[in-house]
């Protein structure tokens, strides 16, 4: 038997990122902990984020229209969560964090240096839904660090040890691989 509960946007679970942004006027960057995002198009690479509508980043975001995904790994929680519980409009977290500002290839937000994937994104649209703006960004950039490449070049996800969360609680890892992808049929990828 099943129980009906309150709707949430629960995928179970969600991945937790930091998403860096530039503040023209601070002449700063920020980050920013979100769990509303998803991988949503191939072609073009279209990642949709949902920031709420009174968020310092989220104005950020609309200034410039760019911003950098960037995929912490399970020893950075401590900052992961700081970076979720306190506002840029006060506090400079890339000073109080572990984290490192570096200059993106094509987007005037930095990446963070700690964090093993950055993808750089411009915003193609915004669309207001009510609590949160979903920003869609156009992956114009993807950094992968050569630690967590296997030896077909692919990226190996247990080395990256992403962040989940389950949208109320808590914060797990990734178990282990249950199959490659297409194992019953003999197909080797989801894209070209
Ligand atoms: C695990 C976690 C997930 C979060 N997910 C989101 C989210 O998806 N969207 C959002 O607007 N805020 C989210 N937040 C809250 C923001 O990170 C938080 O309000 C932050 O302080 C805003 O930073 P800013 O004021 O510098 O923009 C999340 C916080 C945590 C800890």
């Amino acid at each position: 038997m099943k129980v009906e509960r309150k709707p949430l946007p629960l995928v179970c679970p969600n991945p937790v990122i930091l998403v860096t942004t530039q503040d023209k006027k601070k002449n700063r960057a920020n980050i920013i902990t979100l769990t509303l995002v998803g991988g949503i198009c191939w072609n073009p690479p279209i990642i949709g984020i949902g920031i709420g509508v009174n968020q310092y980043s989220k104005g950020l975001v609309e200034h410039f229209k760019e911003f950098v995904v960037n995929i912490p790994s399970a020893e950075m929680i401590k900052d992961v969560e700081f970076c979720g519980l306190v506002s840029g409009r006060e506090i400079d977290k890339f000073a109080n964090t572990g984290f490192t500002p570096v200059s993106s290839t094509k987007v005037k937000p930095p990446m963070i240096k700690e964090c093993l994937m950055n993808l750089e994104c411009k915003v193609i649209k915004s669309i207001p839904l009510g609590s949160n703006i979903l920003f869609l960004g156009e992956v114009v950039c993807l950094h992968v660090d050569e630690s967590i490449l296997d030896n077909k070049g692919g990226i190996n996800l247990e080395e990256a040890n992403p962040i989940m969360f389950n949208l109320t609680n808590s914060y797990w890892r990734i178990g282990g691989k249950i199959a490659a992808y297409g194992f019953s049929q003999s197909k080797e990828s989801l894209i070209d």
